[in-house]
């Protein structure tokens, strides 16, 4: 009986450590002791990319009539709540549209080399087939801008929004409503390849599905696991169609073309739970490694337990990336409490300092995030990154430590090529809107007066001292 029970033990202790093994394999948590930590010992090669970066929504202004989400701040939840906390709306945003001489001063400034932002599909094409010149015309001269003043750009091609027009024919939970994104795309290539060399599809796809489709908090504002499975696979099929046209364009073979993929980590809240582990693993599955796995094997696969189920193949998608762009924030916890659909609900890591938003600051896991993303064996561009940090008192720590884990992760050997702090100024943070302040540029939204943030200064030192 003694012996029975031992084996017995044995045995669930055994498939205890498996299951710990598997569910554990593709990102163990990280944390290092900061205290035992100079973080002053940071290295950067020469020829390193120093950023910031914007989205049209969040910093142009102009469009509450126009595009996806300027329709959805002016409406409200079924609680009466409105979409955007505060009731905010981005009206006029930082009013970038018109301070692009400004702003790029702010840029120089900072002794910066590059500046992503995105182009607004909803002003460019104001209905389908129509191009509006002066819209386009605004960014070529946006980015001559840019050039004259030694600032490299990048150009996003989706950031989250897109015409009502396009929205109100399915967006992208049509797979034929993608040609219509390519055409959008040519456009904008043909208008600006000559000035501009690097380029990203579609920002954060799985931000996208996930606050559209599940949480409810971007537009359409749909909670429907199925269709949000689909929505990611038109959001890649589509990328891997603008990538294979761009390149065949002239001037496409000197373009570097890549996506962005937000790296969110998922953990358990507790290391000991191996439910809290199984429950990490699902979210993992269908926000990260969905994205990573179609770009390593062309297999799409969503699935999530009795709620969706889709799998398919996206021929090209192994080869449609000559770089990935990288968005890091933070982690979540999960904790399994006996129903999984509420126990996917995520929640900031126990015990960390918070940002303003339901972000814990943990640095070091942006050095998980890059060795996580280089299995996809292109180079890796830290495309977003910083802090909500309203009263300034967290951000210049932030951004040492995650510069310090970046410049380790190179020094092991990883490929970064370049670093873009997000945001350059506060700007509307979607659905949270004006009360998130990421810039690196404090804004008064009543004057639009910028004015550097002392914790900003970090960043433009360590620049400094990497390019000594
Ligand atoms: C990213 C997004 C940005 C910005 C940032 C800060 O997910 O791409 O537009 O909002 O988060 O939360």
């Amino acid at each position: 009986m003694k012996n029975k029970l031992l084996a017995a033990l044995a045995v669930l202790l055994v498939a205890y450590g498996i299951a710990y093994l598997v569910l554990n394999s593709r990102d163990p948590l990280l944390l290092w002791d900061w205290s035992e930590i100079d973080t002053s010992e940071k290295y950067f090669p020469t020829g390193f990319v120093w950023g910031a970066a914007s989205a049209a929504h969040q910093v142009e202004g102009g469009h509450q009539n126009i595009n996806n989400f300027g329709r959805w701040e002016k409406q409200f939840h079924a609680n009466g709540e409105p979409t955007i906390v505060n009731g905010d709306k981005s009206g006029i945003a930082v009013d970038h549209w018109n301070r692009v001489e400004e702003d790029t001063q702010l840029m120089v400034d900072l002794g910066l080399d590059a500046y992503r932002f995105s182009v607004s599909w909803s002003k460019i094409m104001p209905a389908p087939g129509v191009v509006d010149q002066a819209a386009l015309q605004h960014y070529v001269d946006e980015v001559d801008t840019l050039i004259a003043n030694g600032i490299t750009p990048m150009v996003t091609l989706h950031h989250f929004t897109h015409p009502i027009w396009f929205e109100d024919l399915g967006g992208f939970e049509k797979q034929k409503n993608i040609a219509h994104f390519v055409e959008f795309s040519v456009i904008v290539f043909k208008a600006l390849q000559s000035t501009v060399k690097q380029w990203c599809t579609i920002n954060e796809p799985g931000v996208y599905m996930f606050d559209g489709y599940l949480s409810g908090h971007f537009p359409p504002g749909k909670v429907d696991p199925q269709l949000a499975g689909k929505v990611l696979e038109n959001l890649m099929r589509a990328h891997v169609q603008v990538y294979t046209k761009l390149k065949s364009l002239p001037g496409g073979d000197k373009a570097s073309i890549g996506l962005v993929k937000n790296m969110m980590q998922m953990d358990a809240q507790s290391q000991y739970n191996i439910m809290d582990h199984f429950i990490k693993f699902f979210a993992d599955n269908n926000y990260n490694e969905a994205v990573l796995r179609l770009f390593r094997t062309d297999e799409f696969e969503f699935y999530m337990p009795t709620m969706a189920d889709l799998s398919s193949k996206i021929d090209g998608a192994s080869k449609a990336l000559d770089f990935i762009g990288l968005n890091y924030y933070s982690h979540y916890a999960f904790n399994f409490n006996g129903n999984i659909d509420e126990s996917l609900e995520a929640k900031a890591y126990p015990g960390e300092m918070m940002t303003d938003m339901d972000y814990g600051i943990y640095p070091e896991g942006i050095y998980r995030a890059i060795k996580r993303i280089s299995q996809l064996d292109v180079p890796i561009i830290i495309t977003e990154n910083g802090i909500a940090d309203g009263k300034d008192d967290r951000r210049a720590d932030y951004i040492d430590r995650t510069l310090y884990a970046v410049s380790k992760a190179i020094e092991d050997g990883y490929d970064v090529r370049g670093f873009y702090y997000w945001s350059l100024t506060d700007n509307f943070e979607w659905n949270l809107g004006y009360g998130q302040r990421f810039g690196l540029y404090h804004v008064d939204f009543m004057t639009q007066e910028r004015s550097l943030k002392e914790g900003s200064k970090t960043y433009v030192e360590i620049i400094r001292q990497a390019k000594q």
